[in-house]
Parts: C-alpha cells; structure tokens; sequence
C-alpha cells in the first residue's frame, strides 16, 4: 500500500481528547498528509477513542466495523486514545481490521507506524513515557478563538469507579515553559480563550508554582482576553487558586468541580477523599469572592451500594450548591477497577430511575441559572455564526451560549444585554458604547 494522502481523525470523550485529536492532526499535516473533505474517503482514519465508560468503549470497536467500504476495502485505521491504551495487543485481536493501536502518550509516534503500517506491518504503541511526547510535536500554528491546552495529565487519586489513572498514567505536570510558549503559539495564532485542561489541572505544579501562578501569568498576554481550566478535584482547590477567582478579571467565574455523590458513606466507597462538608465549605469559599461563579459538576448514580437514602442524599447536595450545568452518568463498572468487583451492584432499572430524577433535578438548577442571567449585562466572545442570517453566537463568562444580531465577527468580544433564556441558549442584544460604560 502506499502512504496514505489525507486522513480524518474522530475524537470521542473528553476535552483532552479533543486537544489530542487535534495534536495529531497537526503532526499528520506537518508529516504532508491533509484532512479529507466532508464525505471524502480518507486514506487514513484516526479513532481517538474514550474508556472511561462500557458504552464509550464498546463504540470503539462498532466504529471500526463501519469503516469497511462498499468495495470491500478499508482506509488504514489507527485506534488512539484510552481503549488503545486499556487494551492495547487485545485490540487487534478483537478486530482485524485495526492497523495501529497507539496510547495518548505515544501518539507522536504515528508518522512512523503509518510508513509501517502501509508497508503491511501492523504494530502497536502503548508506552507511557515519563519524557513528554510533547518534545516531539509541531508548534502550535492556527487556533480557533477557544483553544484548549493540555497542562497536565494523569491521576494518581484512584477513585475506585475509575480507568484514568490505569489509561492515562500518573499525574504528571508540564514544565512551565513549554505551557508558555504553547500558549503564546497559540495566541500568536488566533487564540483569545484558552482552557488548560488536566486530568486533576488543579494539581498541577511545576517549580514551585501553582495553578494559580500560571494562570497569573498567562493573564498578563496581552491580546488573550480569558483563561478556563478543568477538571478540578475537589481536593486540590487551594486557596491561591480560589483568591485567583476574585483577582484575576481574566480568570472566567466558571468551576468544574466534581462531586460523584452527596452522601459520606459512598464517597469513601468511591475513595473520592473528601466528605461532603468539605466539598460544600470548599463551594463556600469560592462563591465568597466570586458570588458569581458558575459551577458545575459530575454525578454517578448506583455505585455498588448505594441506598435509596444515599441516592436522596445526592439530591440534597444537588439543591446545596444550584449546579449551573453538570454531567450525569449512571454507574458502568470497568475491568480492573475496585468497585467493579464490589458486592451489591445496583440493578439496571433503579439506576434508570435515580439518573431520570437527578437530571430533572439539575435541569431545574441549570434553567434557574440561565434565566437569573436574563436582563444582566455581560461580555461574549464571538466564537461562530448563528443559524440565521445576521446571527452570530458567543460565550459567556458562564459558559453560556448567547445568540446577538450583530455583525461583530468572530473572535472580538461584544458587550450585551441578556434578554432571553431558551432551553439551549440565551439571546442577548448588543449594547450601545454609552449603556456598555
Ligand atoms: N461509571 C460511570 N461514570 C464514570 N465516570 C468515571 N468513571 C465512571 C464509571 N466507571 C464519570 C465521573 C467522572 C466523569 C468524567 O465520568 O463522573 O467525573
Ligand atoms: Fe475518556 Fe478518561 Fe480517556 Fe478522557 S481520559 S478519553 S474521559 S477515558
């Protein structure tokens, strides 16, 4: 076979997926390869795929199944990400029709095992080195307004529910200087938003420096007009980086901040290390200096164990803190964790119902918070086009969708006034100089 010209990557999961799938569309386009065109054939399919649940990881395999064409033939196929990494040798055991099998931290590799793979040689990669694939990635060249950048990777905290620190390795953070200059390619090219992403991103350190310090100095670039990062553990939310939330104006008033379950007895099944008075004073902490903050969190419902009465308890603290979003998922036990051996698994059905009521309970809390912002002005970060003509759509310091008439493009930042809540976004209308004042 010869090497292949164009390639597509689909990312699934979570954010750092993204950020890789990204990573390595760049690597293949400084390697003289080019994304394929919508409903082109690509030559080359990257899976990028997430073990963090059952479902997710099953999709890997049905994907690979669906990439055999009409005449028989198939792209080369490349599986990245978690399950490449959880299963690695077995993936190609369980399907054929995968040529590359490559780990999140072993993808700057891939150059190398495409040459392989289309002289017929199929190989697997699923290192986890301590030195940084990052050395061996292209700078940052075009960005979108929002760009995320990957800080730090890996989890040493063991919840028992969890694959991550199994897929992703240790807790390892990213020196300094490199975040720096990434950050500055990125800015260079387009950024105005960036996210730094990490597992447990609140974790990360590097000479002495925190978060908070980082986030610090990144404020000072001048044309990078607002910082985010996630995910937090709640743990890990020192008080540098909570006063951050009150003193740096570029720091957005948004805090993803997991709590898995509001009951004590369930929290340390899940080893989680923090009760739920401490994640509530914690919550406390940060709304003191930034009354306005956003937060939102994940859920499990029916970890093995849970009771009726620890499941209401998860209501409650759902009640405690008014999520302005969150993610819920029912319990999907994985091979090799703790918990997935652990007596009293709940039945399908009562997880059905407990994830029913917590998500009409959290969209009631998350309806709240966007109506509570109808009718206050605020600042947008054009990021696309509306659906309609003269309609473009930006964030909001929360996070929130917002549709303005207006023919700012994308990537300037608009002062408006909410005047609407719908059920997936907010319309706003821009103001005036005078009214912006
Ligand atoms: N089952 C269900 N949900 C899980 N999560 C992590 N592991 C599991 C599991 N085994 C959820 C947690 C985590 C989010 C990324 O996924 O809520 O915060
Ligand atoms: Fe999925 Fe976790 Fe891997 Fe992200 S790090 S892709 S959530 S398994």
């Amino acid at each position: 076979m010869t090497l292949p010209q164009t390639f597509r990557i689909k990312s699934f999961g979570c954010q750092m997926n993204a950020y890789d799938g990204e990573r390595m569309a760049e690597l293949l386009g400084a390697d003289g390869m080019r994304s394929a065109g919508d409903g082109e054939d690509a030559d080359l399919v990257v899976l990028n795929t997430c073990h963090i649940r059952e479902k997710a990881a099953e999709k890997a395999y049905s994907d690979v199944g669906r990439l055999r064409r009409e005449d028989g033939s198939k792209p080369l196929i490349a599986l990245a990400g978690c399950v490449a990494q959880a299963e690695g040798e077995e993936a190609r055991a369980r399907s054929k029709m995968i040529d590359m099998v490559v780990g999140p931290q072993a993808y700057h590799r891939l150059p190398q095992m495409i040459a392989e793979a289309a002289a017929g040689r199929a190989s697997v990669d699923t290192d986890m080195p301590a030195a940084a694939k990052f050395d061996f990635l292209p700078a940052r060249r075009r960005s979108g307004v929002s760009a995320f950048l990957s800080v730090q990777e890996g989890c040493d905290k063991f919840c028992t529910y969890c694959v991550v620190p199994y897929t992703r390795g240790a807790e390892i953070s990213r020196p300094f200087a490199d975040i720096v200059r990434e950050a500055e390619e990125l800015v260079a090219g387009g950024a105005r938003e960036i996210t730094l992403l990490g597992q447990n991103v609140n974790a990360w350190e590097s000479d002495g420096r925190d978060l908070a310090a980082l986030i610090r100095h990144l404020a000072d670039f001048a044309e990078l007009e607002r910082i985010r990062y996630t995910t937090s553990h709640p743990v890990n939310m020192g008080e540098g980086l909570i006063t951050a939330h009150a003193a740096v104006d570029k720091l957005m008033p948004y805090l993803h901040l997991p709590v898995q379950s509001g009951s004590d007895p369930i929290l340390r099944a899940m080893n989680r290390t923090h009760t739920v008075d401490s994640y509530l004073r914690t919550i406390e902490r940060v709304r003191a200096v930034r009354p306005d903050i956003a937060i939102s969190g994940d859920f499990i419902v029916g970890f093995p164990g849970e009771t009726d009465e620890d499941f209401e308890r998860t209501l409650n603290i759902v009640d405690a803190v008014r999520y302005a979003a969150a993610f819920s998922f029912k319990y999907s036990p994985r091979p090799g964790t703790p918990a997935a051996t652990m007596e009293d698994q709940v039945p399908q059905p009562v997880m059905d119902q407990r994830l029913a009521r917590l998500q009409a309970r959290l969209a009631e809390h998350s309806t709240a918070f966007n109506r509570g912002t109808v009718g206050k002005t605020t600042r947008i970060l054009i990021d696309r086009r509306g659906r309609k003509p003269g309609q473009m759509i930006g964030k909001s310091p929360w996070l929130q969708s917002v549709v303005v008439e207006t023919a700012a493009p994308i990537g300037s930042m608009l002062n408006v006034k909410i005047t609407g809540a719908g059920p997936n976004s907010l319309f706003g209308a821009p103001l005036v100089r005078a009214e912006a004042a």
